[in-house]
């Protein structure tokens, strides 16, 4: 085990794609930025100093921050922000994962320019369990505005209507071929033939779920959000925001030459407007690639990808996730249940302020909610006024355990689409044993929503379409192996069902990974308690943490 030290310096950098150049946020002038690199064990110490004029903070997506919460990273949640030329180390170690996460800026919409791959590696000695691959690539979806995404969020939430969607996708920062003046910006990857590539597959997408797939060839998804699960081959991947996948990709004994296509482009279920491009990189094969052989068409493969609505490959594509469950890597699935929570999420809408001037539906403003409350995000960090027992006035913990109002959640809208508003938390005893089930509204209509979770793993032990059936749907839950992850797509017009033990002693988000529903309100958070041991409890903040104001 060691400690991987690493400097993350947030500056702005110009960067050109179609055709018009912008100033965004970076890491270390670099975009997409840099990868973190551990092995399950070690720790990882990262100084991120602020050099913008904008407040900062950095998220480790899926690192499980066991009793290191102060280092997670959302903003106003576990930490304030980083000011304009102020430092903040984060400090922690990675325990029992091994993968491929990514690491985001947790403030605003940031995320859509900082972001960058955490790979992490199985402890020394220990093989995968899929075999030596030949070669690792990171592969990062991301999308791409041509104006400042900051605009695009303020101008929305001042409006109440719904964000500008975004003008390209890009696979590690490139939009490729596709898109007008883009073909110098693709992103290739030459293979040998007969080899065994592993891809690291992060949907860092801003709004977007997305298909990915490779003309003629077949992957198998070994991995995914840092755990092994049982592999099976596809054609095509679905990947939503915060969700990562390793994908093992055999080459096949093309000649020298040969090129393929990889494309992604959205699953997109609910939304009238949404980005409907489609972002390709090229697979070639061993001779150097040259944009020339693209523009004089030679015999170029491209995959086929579902319709943007297609529902059933979504649902097939879930329902083939297993975890890997061996004796070496278990499936510590809990077997019984201390707490049980049905929450809905969905899209809503709040009053509009500025009289009749917001562009939501019906003079309203757009909002989002989980069990009616729109999270209201306090202006001091969660987790410090918890645990300096400072709660009052910054949240209340009585986030309900059922939705207020019960109605058929995947039939008729209800006449009043409004939601309320809150900062409430549900409070959990440490090791406290939860079984949560998340249901799809249909307030304004039925849209999947992929749900993450901080500080934990759970287990998707169940997941149906329609509305959640208490009296029938448990019996038919997976409690051998079900695919352990930290963010699950809560269908369309349908539920999921998780459990995850309370170990991890902190405030922890939850929220929709699509930063439109996030910015909206889809949002909420667990306080797990300390335990009585000295060994479940959360240790005292650094002495660096940032401070409000
Ligand atoms: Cu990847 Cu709360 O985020």
């Amino acid at each position: 085990e060691q400690t991987r030290h690493y400097k993350f310096n947030i500056q702005i950098a110009n960067v050109t794609r179609l055709c018009s150049t912008k100033s965004i946020l970076t890491v270390n002038g670099q975009f997409p930025g840099p990868k973190i690199v551990a092995r399950e064990g070690d720790r990882v110490v990262v100084r991120v100093t602020n050099h913008v004029d904008h407040n900062v903070t950095i998220h480790w997506h899926g690192v499980r921050q066991l009793r290191s919460g102060w280092a997670d990273g959302p903003a106003y949640v576990t930490q304030c922000p980083i000011q304009t030329g102020q430092s903040y180390v984060y400090n922690f170690t990675i325990v029992g994962q091994r993968g491929t996460l990514f690491w985001h800026a947790h403030i605003s919409w940031l995320r859509a320019t900082l972001y960058g791959p955490i790979i992490i590696l199985p402890k020394l000695g220990v093989p995968y369990p899929f075999g030596k691959p030949y070669k690792e690539v990171p592969i990062i979806l991301g999308e791409w505005w041509k104006t400042d995404t900051e605009a695009v969020i303020s101008q929305a939430l001042q409006t109440g209507g719904a964000p500008n969607v975004s003008d390209a996708y890009t696979i590690n920062g490139l939009p490729g071929p596709l898109y007008n003046c883009s073909a110098q910006h693709t992103f290739k990857l030459k293979v040998k033939p007969g080899k065994v590539y592993l891809l690291r597959l992060i949907n860092a997408a801003v709004n977007d779920e997305l298909f990915f797939s490779i003309a003629n060839h077949t992957v198998t998804v070994v991995e995914v959000d840092a755990g092994y699960v049982k592999p099976f081959d596809t054609e095509i991947v679905l990947v939503s925001p915060g969700q990562t996948t390793n994908l093992l990709l055999r080459t096949k004994p093309y000649f020298p030459g040969a090129m393929f296509l990889m494309k992604a482009r959205p699953y997109a279920t609910g939304q009238a407007t949404f980005d409907n491009t489609t972002v390709a990189g090229f697979v070639e094969y061993q001779k150097p690639y040259s944009v020339s052989a693209f523009d004089k068409k030679l015999p170029l493969h491209k995959p086929t990808l579902p319709a943007f609505n297609d529902t059933s490959f979504a649902a097939n594509f879930a329902g083939k996730l297993r975890t890997l469950a061996t004796v070496r890597f278990p499936a510590n699935v809990p077997q019984s249940v201390d707490r049980r929570f049905f929450f809905t999420v969905g899209l809503g809408t709040n009053p509009c302020q500025v009289n009749g001037t917001c562009q939501g539906p019906n003079g309203t403003k757009f909002a989002a909610a989980v069990n009616n409350v729109s999270f209201a995000m306090p202006t001091t960090a969660l987790l410090q006024a918890h645990y300096f027992g400072q709660s009052r006035g910054v949240y209340t913990p009585d986030f309900p355990v059922y939705p207020l109002r019960q109605f058929n959640y995947t039939g008729t809208p209800p006449n009043n689409t409004m939601v309320g508003n809150g900062t409430k938390l549900v409070v959990l005893p440490f090791n406290a044993s939860v079984e949560l089930v998340m249901q799809d509204t249909s307030i304004l209509g039925t849209e999947s929503h992929p749900l993450h979770l901080h500080g934990y793993n759970f287990f998707v032990v169940g997941q149906g379409s329609g509305n959640f059936d208490p009296a029938k749907d448990p019996a038919n839950f997976n409690l051998v192996d079900p695919v352990e992850r930290n963010t699950i797509g809560v269908p369309a017009g349908g539920w999921v069902a998780i459990r995850f033990l309370a170990d991890n002693p902190g405030v922890w988000f939850m929220h929709c990974h699509i930063e439109a529903h996030m910015s909206w309100g889809l949002k909420m958070a667990w306080l797990v308690l300390d335990g009585s041991l000295p060994s479940q409890k959360l240790p005292p903040p650094p002495s660096d943490l940032p401070k409000c104001g």
